[in-house]
């Protein structure tokens, strides 16, 4: 498998590889994992970035002389490694204050106090020199529709992202905002649940043009929906900030899976979107590959190492696939055959306004509705053209 270098922006969040694997039903199977050694790990097995929520590296409520602690000796494996800090997230889920949410808390004085947390975040990923600031509203929900004004909840919500994004400009901070989307779980049900969502709240936003998406695969797959749909939708509207690697299998709850191992043909599509589906070819987003997984609760430390190496040998198989699979001149001709290229035709000729179209026949009253009707588009061979270089067979 290729070996992974800091070229390839990989990027993990710490609390991923630091999963303890404590469940509903279950305690924790590993011991603790140090941030330092996360950092020392990773940079081993050839990641350029992690990431961390204010609580995983420092603990939720210490006193100022524990946090700079904590803070210092993070920094210092920063610099020991050459890791970088490319995004920071927060935590408005584990403790039980936020148990209705931070920005959406029906009480005030939650929704107070978790603005102030989130502040004091947004000045740490400055500090670090962190780009995105990532925010997954976990708790921003209910169980009970009756139990929360979901406007007045988008009202609550606007108001945070917009106090957030002027402090981020009025301190020079240069910090762009990233709404995940996620449908349920932990709540019942979660506000801005799909890409769709959150790309409509942004609409309503004081400064939109901060506020972008950090979509997760699994949670696209959670709902039902087309993970690479969703990405092309947001790099079509300049919306991808930042994205969350990992796998599942259905609608079902969050699995967190090792990126491939849910639906492996999407994950190709979507590798091949990232990687080859610019207008000439090149890439479409150039930011961290960040990976969002949770090690399987089966798994000891030495599993854990394996499935963070598992993620991005996975992610660089699949570049390598779709490189040959579009430099297979039997799948440019496939390509061609089902029209794919000829998407990117505008329907009108250039000057057409609908008059013109109005009087062209051939567009309409001369077409031969029939003849038009049965040609077929090939897809079905273009797909197993896909799978035939995903299987190696090519
Ligand atoms: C989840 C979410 C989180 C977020 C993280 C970053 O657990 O379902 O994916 O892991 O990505 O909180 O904000
Ligand atoms: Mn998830
Ligand atoms: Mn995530
Ligand atoms: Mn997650």
């Amino acid at each position: 498998a290729p070996r992974p270098t800091p070229a390839d922006k990989f990027s993990f969040g710490l609390w991923t590889v630091g999963w303890q694997a404590r469940d509903p039903f279950g305690d924790a199977t590993r011991p603790e994992l140090d941030a330092v050694e996360a950092v020392h790990r990773l940079a081993e097995l050839g990641a350029y970035g992690i990431t961390f929520h204010d609580d995983d590296l420092i603990p939720f409520g210490a006193d100022a002389a524990t946090r700079d602690q904590h803070i210092a000796r993070f920094r210092k494996a920063l610099d020991e490694t050459g890791l970088v800090v490319p995004m920071v997230t927060t935590n408005l889920f584990t403790h039980p204050i936020f148990k209705d949410g931070g920005f959406t808390s029906n009480d005030r004085d939650v929704r107070r106090y978790a603005l102030r947390k989130v502040l004091r975040q947004v000045d740490l990923a400055a500090e670090l020199g962190a780009s995105t600031f990532v925010m997954w509203g976990g708790r921003e929900g209910s169980e009970y529709d009756l139990a929360k004004d979901v406007r007045a909840a988008l009202d609550r919500y606007r108001e945070a992202v917009d106090l957030l994004t002027q402090y981020s400009i009025d301190k020079g901070y240069n910090l762009r905002f990233a709404l995940e989307p996620k449908p349920n779980e932990p709540r019942g049900d979660i506000l801005l649940p799909t890409i769709g969502h959150a790309l409509g709240f942004i609409s309503q936003l004081a400064h939109p043009e901060l506020v972008g998406l950090n979509p997760e695969v699994g949670h696209e797959q959670m709902a039902g929906l087309n993970y690479a749909h969703g990405i092309a939708q947001a790099l079509w509207q300049g919306k991808l900030f930042h994205l969350d690697l990992n796998g599942q299998r259905g609608i079902k709850y969050d699995q967190d899976l090792v990126f491939g191992h849910g639906d492996l043909m999407n994950a190709f599509a979507l590798v091949d979107l990232l990687e080859n589906g610019g207008p000439n070819g090149g890439p479409t987003y150039d930011g961290p590959r960040h990976f969002d997984y949770k090690p399987s609760r089966t798994e000891d430390m030495d599993g854990v190492w394996a499935s963070a190496a598992a993620n991005m040998s996975t992610y660089l198989l699949l570049k390598e696939r779709a490189a040959a699979f579009r430099a297979d001149p039997e799948v440019v001709e496939a390509l061609a055959a089902s029209k794919v290229g000829d998407l990117n035709t505008p329907t009108l000729g250039a000057g057409e306004g609908y008059d013109e179209f109005l009087a062209d026949r051939s567009a309409f009253e001369d077409v031969d509705v029939d003849a038009v009707a049965a040609r077929g588009f090939a897809f079905v061979r273009l797909n197993q053209l896909a799978v035939e270089h995903l299987l190696g067979a090519r």
